[in-house]
C-alpha cells in the first residue's frame, strides 16, 4: 500500500491586493478552490487568474455589505472550499460571515499579536523601540486580529530600519509561515 499526503482540505483565499501570501500559500501545493477580492483590479488576482486558478471579484460598491458577503459565501461554496484564508484582505468580515464559517477563516497579520492590532503595524513597533517584529497566524473572529493563534514568526528590527525596511524583512517570513502553518489548518 503507498501512502500519498495527508488529505488537504480545498482553501478558498480572500486578497485586497498585490497577492504576495496568496502566491505562497498556491506555490506550496495547498489545494485552492478559490481566489475571491473585493477589488476587480487586484494584482493578486490578475495572477491567480493567470495561473489557472478559478477566480471571484466584486465590489461591495453599490450592493452592500450583506449582498456582497453572501455572494463571496456563495463562490466559496461552490467551488468547493471548506476553509478561508485571508491574504491581505482589507475588509473587516460581518459577524454573520465568521458565524458560517466558525473556526474555519484564518489571517495572517504583520504583527506579533496581541501587540499592533490593526494598521501601521511596523512604523509602531519601531516607534516603541521594539528589537523584534515579525508575524502572526491566527483564527479570524468577532474581534480585529484577536483569534487564537497558530503560529508566529520573528525577525529583528535593526537601528534605523524604516517601516518599508521592516516590512520587507517581515514578509520573508510571513510567506514561510502563512504555508506552513496553513498546511497544518488544511490537514486537521
Ligand atoms: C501582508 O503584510 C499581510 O500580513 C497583511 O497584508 C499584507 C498583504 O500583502 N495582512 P500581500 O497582498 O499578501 O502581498
Amino acid at each position: 500500500m503507498t501512502r500519498g499526503m495527508p488529505e488537504m482540505k480545498t482553501v478558498g483565499i480572500l486578497l485586497s491586493g498585490r497577492g504576495s501570501n496568496m502566491m505562497a500559500l498556491v506555490q506550496s501545493g495547498v489545494p485552492v478552490g478559490l481566489v475571491a477580492s473585493d477589488k476587480p483590479d487586484a494584482a493578486g488576482l490578475a495572477w491567480a487568474r493567470d495561473h489557472g486558478l478559478k477566480t471571484f471579484a466584486l465590489s461591495p460598491k453599490g450592493i452592500g455589505k450583506a449582498a456582497y458577503e453572501a455572494k463571496v459565501d456563495a463562490a466559496l461554496r461552490e467551488a468547493g472550499c471548506e476553509i478561508v484564508a485571508l491574504a491581505g484582505y482589507m475588509r473587516l468580515l460581518s459577524d454573520d460571515f465568521v458565524t458560517r464559517w466558525r473556526d474555519r477563516i484564518i489571517n495572517i497579520h504583520p504583527s506579533l499579536l496581541p501587540k499592533y492590532k490593526g494598521l501601521d503595524t511596523h512604523a509602531r513597533a519601531i516607534a516603541a523601540g521594539d528589537p523584534v517584529a515579525g508575524c502572526s497566524v491566527h483564527i479570524v473572529t468577532e474581534e480585529l486580529d484577536a483569534g487564537a493563534l497558530l503560529g508566529q514568526a520573528e525577525v529583528p528590527i535593526l537601528p534605523g530600519d524604516t517601516p518599508d525596511e521592516l516590512a520587507a524583512r517581515v514578509l520573508v517570513a510571513e510567506h514561510r509561515l502563512y504555508p506552513q502553518v496553513l498546511k497544518e489548518f488544511a490537514s486537521r
